[in-house]
This record gives C-alpha cells, sequence and structure tokens, in this order.
C-alpha cells in the first residue's frame, strides 16, 4: 500500500484531493490539519488524523519531516498555499530523511507563479498577457487605456485588487513596486486545472466556468471545451516549467481573446467538478508522484456543477485538540 498524507484537511481542495484518494485501493490516506476542527481529518480512520503547525511556522517543514519518517509517508500531497515554498525548498531532504515525494510543483515554477509580475513577463512571449507594469514611475507613465486593475504582485482571494477609473486616481495611488497595474480584462472569467507530467508535457487542461462563488470558493460552475482556453492554459503550463496540478485563470480581453489573470499552483477548490468531468487530478498527481507514466492525455465531459455543506458526524472526543483555530487569511482556494 502506499500510504499519502495530504495537508489543508480543512478546505475544499483538501477535501477533494482526500475523496479522490481514498477511492485508490493501492493508498491509505492520512489527512492533516492546523485546526483540530477541520471536516477532511474525519473522512479518514482516527489512526490517520494528524495536526501540523501552521505553514508559516519556522517549525512546519521540521515538522511534517519527523511526521512523516515516523508514519512511514510515500507521497505528500499539500493543498495549501503558504506550505508549499517551504516543503518544496527542502524536497530533495524529505525524500533523503524520510524516503518521502513531495507532490507539489518545483520550486521555480512556484516562484513564478506566486509573483503576477513575473508570471506575466515570462508569459508574454508564449500567450496573451494583458500589459502588465510595476506601481512605479516607469509603469504610472504608460499611455494606459482605463479602467485598469491595481493589485498586488502577491496577493491572493482577491484582496488589495482596485479598479482604477482614471489617471488622477492612478496618480493618487503613489509610487509602491509591490503593486502591479494591469490592463483591465472586461469580459468572463475561467479557471483551468491544468495538470502536466514529469516532461512538462500538458496531459490535461480543463477550463470551468465560476458562476456561482461563496467565499472565495466556486459553489456553482460547467466545464466546456474551449480549444483556445485549452491553448492558452497549457502555453502558460509551459512557460513556467509545470511538473504537477495548477489552476490557470484566464479572462476574455475586449476582443473576447482568453488572456492569463494568475496561476495558483496548486489544487482548487473547485476541483470535484474536474475531476467528475473525467479528469482525477489527485489520483493523476499521485501516479507521477509514484512514477507511474501518465497518459499522453486525459479528456473530460462537459459538466455542471452545484454545491452544498455536508455533515460529517463524530464522537466529541474524537475531535482533535489543536492550539491553532481555523485557517490564516489568504488560504481560501478557489
Ligand atoms: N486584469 C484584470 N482585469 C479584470 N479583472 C481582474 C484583473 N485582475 C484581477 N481581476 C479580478 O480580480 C480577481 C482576483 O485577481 P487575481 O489576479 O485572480 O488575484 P488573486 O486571486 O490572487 O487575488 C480576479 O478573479 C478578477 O475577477
Ligand atoms: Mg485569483
Amino acid at each position: 500500500m502506499t500510504k499519502v498524507l495530504v495537508t489543508g484537511a480543512g478546505g475544499p481542495a483538501g477535501v477533494a484531493v482526500i475523496r479522490s484518494l481514498l477511492a485508490r485501493p493501492d493508498a491509505d490516506v492520512f489527512a492533516a490539519d492546523m485546526d483540530g476542527w477541520a471536516s477532511g481529518l474525519y473522512l479518514v480512520p482516527p489512526n490517520r488524523r494528524r495536526i501540523v503547525p501552521p505553514g508559516a511556522d519556522p517549525a512546519f517543514v521540521d515538522d511534517l519531516v519527523t511526521m512523516c519518517k515516523e508514519d512511514e509517508i510515500d507521497v505528500l500531497v499539500s493543498t495549501v498555499d503558504v506550505e508549499l515554498p517551504p516543503l518544496a525548498t527542502r524536497r530533495a531532504e524529505l525524500h533523503q530523511s524520510a524516503g518521502t515525494t513531495l507532490a507539489a510543483p518545483p520550486t521555480a515554477t512556484l516562484d513564478v507563479a506566486l509573483d503576477k509580475y513575473t508570471l506575466a513577463r515570462r508569459c508574454e512571449s508564449m500567450t496573451r498577457v494583458p500589459e502588465t507594469a510595476l506601481l512605479d514611475t516607469e509603469g504610472c507613465a504608460r499611455p494606459w487605456t482605463f479602467p485598469v486593475i491595481v493589485k498586488p504582485r502577491r496577493g491572493a482571494g482577491s484582496r488589495g485588487v482596485r479598479i482604477v477609473k482614471d489617471r488622477p486616481a492612478l496618480t493618487a495611488l503613489g509610487i509602491d513596486p509591490t503593486q502591479i497595474i494591469q490592463e483591465f480584462l472586461p469580459g468572463q472569467e475561467y479557471s483551468v486545472d491544468v495538470i502536466a507530467d514529469a516532461e512538462g508535457h500538458v496531459v490535461a487542461a480543463v477550463p470551468r466556468t465560476r458562476t456561482r462563488v461563496d467565499s472565495g470558493v466556486s459553489i456553482a460552475g460547467l466545464t466546456l471545451h474551449d480549444a483556445e482556453l485549452e491553448a492558452v492554459a497549457s502555453a502558460v503550463a509551459t512557460a513556467i516549467g509545470l511538473v504537477g496540478v495548477a489552476n490557470v485563470q484566464l479572462r476574455r480581453d475586449v476582443n473576447g481573446l482568453p488572456a492569463l489573470l494568475e496561476v495558483n499552483p496548486r489544487f482548487a477548490g473547485a476541483m470535484p467538478l474536474t475531476i467528475a468531468a473525467g479528469v482525477d487530478l489527485p489520483s493523476l498527481a499521485l501516479d507521477l508522484a509514484l512514477g507511474t507514466p501518465l497518459p499522453q492525455r486525459v479528456d473530460f465531459v462537459e459538466l455542471a456543477n452545484v454545491r452544498f455543506l455536508e455533515d460529517v458526524f463524530v464522537d466529541p472526543a474524537e475531535v482533535l485538540m489543536s492550539a491553532h483555530a481555523g485557517h490564516a487569511d489568504g488560504d481560501l482556494v478557489p
């Protein structure tokens, strides 16, 4: 049996990964979260539930290495943004001292994806990227068509995203190179779940709409075949050297052409729709981590979903104690 530890068990992405892997007869699934009330913990048997420190805690990776060693974990799947860079940085150590393979994109991919300015520069020669500049003297001086978007280079959950309606409003923002100025894309928005194999070859790119969103999580939408959306998302994946899973967000420009908004280099919370449509990303990511060759191409069907909350009932004595409650801001996933 392959032992898989899934972190972020309280988030929609964590729950989706756990549910997908529980269906694998060859895997024993362990679930971890920093909060004892994380729902996904209670989808696995009691002896496979783990409490971990917050991803930003300096002890996080050390504790994970120790835990993986003790539990003889073969594959570690992190579904939490803040955990990915520290884990990816110490991927080799995790493998050497605990024998655990980290199922997460390469550090170089994370570095590009987590900085929206670097991402735009990296992708602009490969595909349609909205005009993007730093909020500095040169950036402000450009002949922008208003409105423009101003947002943090490193942001999440739409925090700090502003529509700036004219030049006086842009000038009033002052200079702040931690922010970017970006051409406003007025059209429909899409999330494309992508997986690339060990050689960076894109195996699947599944565009879906976020038709209804609640607290940053898509609660209704549909997958759709659109060669242009699939091509743009695939080009972005190739440009950033993706190996594994990412969520590429696109939006149509004034001419209706899909353009790159951002890349979340991890599993999306709305992934159950993608899985039901035929592309079981967690299972494919597990195969990738295990060195099992992936198919050349995995197709999907057009499918719509609506979602609701569901209860897991446990004996109160079973609820794990943890020093941390819930997720810090920034852990909400699309
Ligand atoms: N250039 C843009 N044009 C139009 N809308 C945008 C643009 N950039 C961001 N937005 C809106 O803001 C949301 C959040 O921006 P995004 O780039 O996805 O950053 P994050 O999700 O990391 O906060 C997007 O889903 C989109 O609705
Ligand atoms: Mg986003």
